[in-house]
């Protein structure tokens, strides 16, 4: 592959984001609007009831906070007409045909100027509702392509999934595409339009009696579940995420797509400083529950591998596929993730977390310290069973299986950004440069304390 400027690539181009209030995308547009000002502009879809509300949320949400810190610095007093040249708020919704764009003279100007489309709409919550999480992460997706197609000099549609559409599986997980109809259980055939049938039956159903909405939001979201577990996935999350991939990969005809399946996505390495992180999310709400001196134990083998990838990296990949494969009609996977090139254990984040909270404990309601003991750990449900006395609680499972991402694809990304020294700390992502015990201790868990429990 040949060397490529990621500036290069992104200077003069009409960006198109989705899910632009989340934490990956802006992660995303602030590298974006920092390191290539010269970047045409960016289109951000915003669920909202119309454009006003769209740019309202944008500003409150995103530029008006710490992430956006550097850019409001050096931008300056200049800062008001910066934003309104560089950013379209699009007021829509991606689960809607045309993505919900209701003003059609905007849609023309769109599907004119758009080169790069990328799509990091989703409901992340693992159990939601099917029919919330089927209409966002699977026909999300599939709006999102359809629009691709109507953009007439589109350049890169590029997706984000989960590198987790894998369900359970452990050893090395290869960067291959699911096909539409694999079921992870093979003894099943997966078909979408009868998913959707079914959901819409159950809606009916649910109307037709005059459940009331607890009903309705419980009844969704065991169908969630019961459906991605007579497949062989984990959750609704996975499972719809998935899903979206085999919409994309079906009906993308010419389209040059690019799917980036990122792990556990954590708090930002490096830019635009270390630490900046948004909610709890993944391995967070454990950490925080062991800070809050809650989580005494924890239901997992210490020596299974814990896949993070800082957001940061995330974005610094996704930039760098979009510039490499540009001109490509292909679909292409990437694996962005830490386990295959430098992995880190659950006994290691735990004996860095209690590091954190011993060197600075929390405090309770009386202010007082918070003192954190060591966790145990129990293998498997029955270990723990045992322990307590009980024979039964609770469904529980064993939380991750050992499982290696394979990242070929993104190191043949990182050989290319190496051979472009000038650009390469820029848009560093390879993570064998992680040093975990400083990351997690004093990037990543001061990050959280900061930003998420303050
Ligand atoms: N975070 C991780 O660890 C992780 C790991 C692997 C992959 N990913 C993938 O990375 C992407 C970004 O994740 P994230 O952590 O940034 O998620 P996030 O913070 O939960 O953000 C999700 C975004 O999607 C938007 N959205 C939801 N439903 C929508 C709809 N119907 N129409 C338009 N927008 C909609 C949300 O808008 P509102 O603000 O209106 O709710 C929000 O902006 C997702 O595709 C996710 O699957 C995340």
């Amino acid at each position: 592959m040949a060397s490529v400027s990621p500036l290069n690539f992104l200077k003069d181009k009409t960006i198109f984001v989705t899910g632009a209030t989340g934490f990956l995308a802006k992660v995303f547009v602030e590298k974006i609007l920092r390191t290539q000002p010269n970047v045409k502009k960016l289109y951000l879809l915003v669920r909202a009831p119309d454009p006003d509300f769209a740019m309202k949320r944008i500003l409150n949400e995103f530029v008006e906070t710490e992430l956006f810190r550097v850019v409001r610095d050096e931008v300056g007093a200049n800062l008001k007409s910066f934003i309104s040249e560089k950013i379209v708020a699009v007021a829509g919704d991606v689960s809607d045909t045309n993505l919900g764009v209701k003003d059609s003279k905007l849609m023309e100007e769109m599907w004119t100027e758009i080169d790069l489309l990328l799509n990091f709409a989703a409901i992340t919550n693992f159990d939601e509702r099917y029919d919330y999480a089927y209409k966002v992460n699977t026909m999300g997706a599939f709006n999102v392509l359809n629009f691709a197609k109507n953009c007439i000099k589109i350049n890169m549609l590029l997706h984000v999934s989960t590198a987790y559409v894998c369900g359970e599986a452990s050893g090395l997980i290869p960067e291959n595409p699911i096909n539409i109809g694999e079921a992870l259980k093979n003894t099943r055939k997966l078909d979408l339009t009868i998913e959707k049938e079914l959901i819409q039956e159950k809606l009916n159903q649910l109307q037709a009696k005059g459940a009331g909405q607890n009903e309705l939001a419980s009844t969704m979201t065991d169908l969630g579940i019961n459906r991605a577990t007579l497949y062989g996935w984990p959750n609704t999350y996975v499972f719809t995420k998935a899903m979206g991939e085999m919409m994309l990969g079906e009906y993308r005809e010419t389209i040059p797509l690019l799917i980036i399946r990122p792990t556990m996505i954590t708090s930002t390495f490096a830019e635009p400083f270390p630490g900046w992180i948004e909610g709890l999310r993944g391995i967070d709400g454990p950490i925080a529950g062991y800070g809050k001196g809650k989580l005494k134990f924890l239901l997992a083998n210490p020596m299974t591998i814990v896949d993070m990838i800082p957001a940061d990296m995330v974005v610094n990949s996704i930039i760098m596929a979009m510039a490499a494969n540009t001109q490509q009609h292909s679909r292409i996977i990437y694996h962005i993730g830490s386990s295959r090139t430098n992995p880190i254990k659950m006994t290691d984040i735990h004996k860095f977390a209690r590091q954190y909270f011993i060197e600075h404990p929390l405090k309770n309601k009386d202010g007082k310290p918070i003192k954190v003991r060591k966790c145990r750990f129990f293998k498997t449900p029955a270990s723990f069973h045992a322990w307590i006395g009980i024979r039964y609680v609770m469904p529980l499972k064993v939380c991750i299986p050992n499982t290696y991402f394979d990242v070929t694809n993104s190191q043949n990304l990182q050989l290319t950004m190496e051979e472009n020294a000038q650009e390469a700390n820029a848009f560093n992502f390879d993570p064998k440069g992680i040093d975990w015990e400083d990351y997690i201790v004093n990037t990543h868990i001061a990050g959280l304390v900061k930003y998420v429990l303050k």
